[in-house]
Formats: C-alpha cells, sequence, structure tokens
C-alpha cells in the first residue's frame, strides 16, 4: 500500500464527499453544518490518484493542551474501498498527530458500520464503549462506538 496524505484548506469538488453514503446523510447540505473548529482536513493519494479524504478535529477532554484529542473521521472513494486504504491511512493519520503531540487520537463510528470496525481494529485502535444516541442523521438518531489509539510514548 503505498499511499500518502497531504494536508489542504479545503477539498477538490471532486472529492467523496459529494457522494452521499448512508453514514454520512446528515439530511442537510454539508455547507449547512456547523463544522467542528479547528477541523482540518487531508486527501488520500495512492501515488497521484485521490482515493479517499480524512478529517481531524479536536475534542477537549480538560482546560489544558495535555488534555485536547484528535477526533477523525474518513471516506474512502467506493471504486478503491476493500483493500486496506481505511485501515493504513488511520494509522498513518494516529501517527501523524501523535507525532504532533496529540496522545489519544479517537474515531466515532456508527454501531452498524462493519467496515470501518474492522478498518480501525486492523489500524490499530481499540473499541472503548457506546456513544448512545449520538448522531442525527436522516435515517435517525444512532448509537455510535468510540475508539481510540493512544501514542505508545504517552
Ligand atoms: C469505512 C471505510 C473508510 C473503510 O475503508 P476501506 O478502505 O474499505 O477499509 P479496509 O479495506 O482497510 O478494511 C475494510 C475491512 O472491512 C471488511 N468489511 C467490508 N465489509 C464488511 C462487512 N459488511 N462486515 C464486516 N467486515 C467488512 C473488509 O473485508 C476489510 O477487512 P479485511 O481487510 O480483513 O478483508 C470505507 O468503507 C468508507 O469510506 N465507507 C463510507 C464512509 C464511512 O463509513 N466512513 C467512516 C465513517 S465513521
Amino acid at each position: 500500500m503505498r499511499i500518502h496524505l497531504t494536508e489542504v484548506d479545503e477539498l477538490p469538488d471532486n472529492s467523496p464527499n459529494a457522494e452521499v453514503e448512508e453514514y454520512e446523510d446528515w439530511g442537510v447540505g454539508l455547507r449547512d453544518l456547523a463544522l467542528p473548529k479547528g477541523l482540518r482536513r487531508w486527501i488520500i493519494f495512492d501515488e497521484s490518484t485521490i482515493v479517499g479524504n480524512m478529517s481531524a478535529h479536536p475534542v477537549s477532554y480538560g482546560p489544558n493542551e495535555g488534555s485536547v484529542s484528535m477526533n477523525i473521521g474518513i471516506s474512502v472513494r467506493r471504486e478503491f474501498r476493500g483493500q486496506g486504504i481505511g485501515s493504513a491511512a488511520q494509522k498513518i493519520l494516529a501517527e501523524i498527530l501523535h507525532s504532533a503531540g496529540y496522545v489519544r487520537v479517537e474515531a466515532g463510528t456508527d454501531v452498524g458500520n462493519l467496515t470501518e470496525q474492522k478498518a480501525l481494529s486492523k489500524a490499530g485502535f481499540q473499541f472503548e464503549g457506546i456513544l448512545r444516541a449520538a448522531q442525527l442523521r436522516r435515517s435517525g438518531r444512532h448509537d455510535l462506538q468510540l475508539w481510540s489509539h493512544v501514542s505508545p510514548e504517552n
């Protein structure tokens, strides 16, 4: 797997976010959303081909820098799924964020999103528990699983 991540200010128009997915159908246009403060974005490349994108935003668990985690998200283009890209990219982003000083990197995913759960597990994340009724999408309110990747040098 020869993927690499490039941080960008804006996603290109042809990014996979344009596709509406079961787990990403918020019932409103993305432009209508209040995007989290401190949101960062990356494009996933396989050589020069865009195969997906990722995001990360800070989540604070206390009033000091050491209590800030980064919560990541990912979307791999449909035609590139099931090739190990999602798991490799999430491992790479966790390492980038650990190198930037974030000890805890977390990811939430729908309790029914078995593909993402498998990808997170392969990326070295550990399942922590259930966030009840955490997400409201077009299809209704959903429980999430919370996973984390903690720096070995914490
Ligand atoms: C979730 C997602 C990022 C995973 O990316 P990916 O490149 O397909 O992931 P990987 O190939 O690294 O791993 C997927 C694993 O799930 C497995 N899988 C696929 N469908 C599955 C299912 N229905 N049940 C269980 N496992 C499944 C695959 O077999 C693979 O495991 P393997 O390598 O042991 O065979 C991608 O499917 C995606 O973008 N989905 C839509 C957006 C989304 O759900 N994002 C996450 C929101 S939190």
